[in-house]
């Protein structure tokens, strides 16, 4: 049994799971190799894949797609390429939302298009926003801007000169309630940690594993029915929620290709997950 673990070499933060999966797989006779997915030699051989610290993708998602589609055609990928596919970009909040999974209230705005932000977010009431790229992660050129919406204007300008763009009514619950990361492993929700705020050039600071309220669960399992990821017994699955003004729980972020899964936080989490490697090389 050889693993190829998918990752990007250099990392652009360190992988707090990386050792610990590493050294689990190892002990249950798991032969596993990180590989950079820029390695032009070892994609061509195939080998079982598991997609977890490719972080550096948003700045290519046409080669990362092709990259993951070529690797799925030759080698089994865990999780499915389908499922990886419609989770890069986030307009997935957009089509959530339309299935009637709450999520945080999102203007998504197309690359080179012009926009008038100002009127736009002055038409749905918010004053105080954050603009992220849609293809993210890291909180990569993630702001807030609170000034004026004149601002806003001009930093999502400058964004959209090259990528897609999201605006959303900045969630002030992430300052005192902070976000829930919520882990499925296996097709089986395993642990929570709580995350402070993090904008762009900001570090992760995250919880040790804590309980959630069932509202909270219930978004994370409706965000992942909603995409057929409860059905599709996906290796692992991360949601993260929020909570709107009125005080409800939104989906912030689902996270289906290369989530940190705080392993650390929660030991029997990845020997679930290693078991299920296991079990689905044994299929
Ligand atoms: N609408 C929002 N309200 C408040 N904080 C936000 C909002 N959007 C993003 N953030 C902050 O920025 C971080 C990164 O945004 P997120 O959507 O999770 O993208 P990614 O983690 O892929 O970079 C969040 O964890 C949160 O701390
Ligand atoms: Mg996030």
């Amino acid at each position: 049994m050889i693993l190829r673990i998918a990752t990007c070499r250099p990392l652009p933060e360190p992988d707090a799971d990386e050792d610990l999966l590493l050294e689990a797989l190892q002990s249950a006779g798991i032969e596993a190799q990180m590989v950079s997915w820029h390695d032009p030699v070892e994609w061509q051989r195939p080998a079982t894949t598991v997609i977890r610290s490719t972080w550096d993708y948003i700045h290519d998602l046409e080669a990362f797609t092709r990259w993951a589609t070529a690797v799925a055609a030759t080698s089994a990928m865990w999780n499915p390429l389908k499922i990886i596919l419609g989770n890069l970009h986030k307009r997935y909040l957009i089509e959530l939302a339309a299935c009637g999974v709450p999520v945080t209230p999102t203007l998504l705005l197309e690359r080179g298009k012009s926009a008038d932000i100002y009127a736009q977010c002055a038409a749905r009431g918010w004053r105080d926003v954050v603009i992220k790229p849609a293809v993210g992660a890291g909180s990569f050129e993630t702001r807030r801007i609170t000034a004026t919406l004149a601002d806003a204007d001009a930093v999502c300008r400058r964004l959209l000169a090259e990528r897609d763009v999201l605006v959303q009514p900045y969630l002030d619950s992430v300052e005192h309630h902070g976000e829930r990361a919520l882990v499925w492993i296996d097709g089986e929700f395993t642990h929570a940690v709580r995350k402070s705020p993090r904008f762009s050039g900001g570090v992760e600071n995250v919880s040790d594993a804590l309980p959630i309220a069932p509202a909270e669960r219930a978004v994370g399992e409706a965000a992942l029915a909603a995409v057929g990821a409860l059905g599709e017994d996906l290796l692992y699955a991360r949601v993260d929620v929020a909570k709107d003004a009125a005080g409800h729980p939104v989906v912030m972020e689902l996270e289906l290709v290369e989530p940190s899964l705080f392993f650390l936080q929660n030991p029997p989490a990845l020997r679930r997950f290693v078991a299920g490697i296991a079990r689905r090389f044994q299929r």
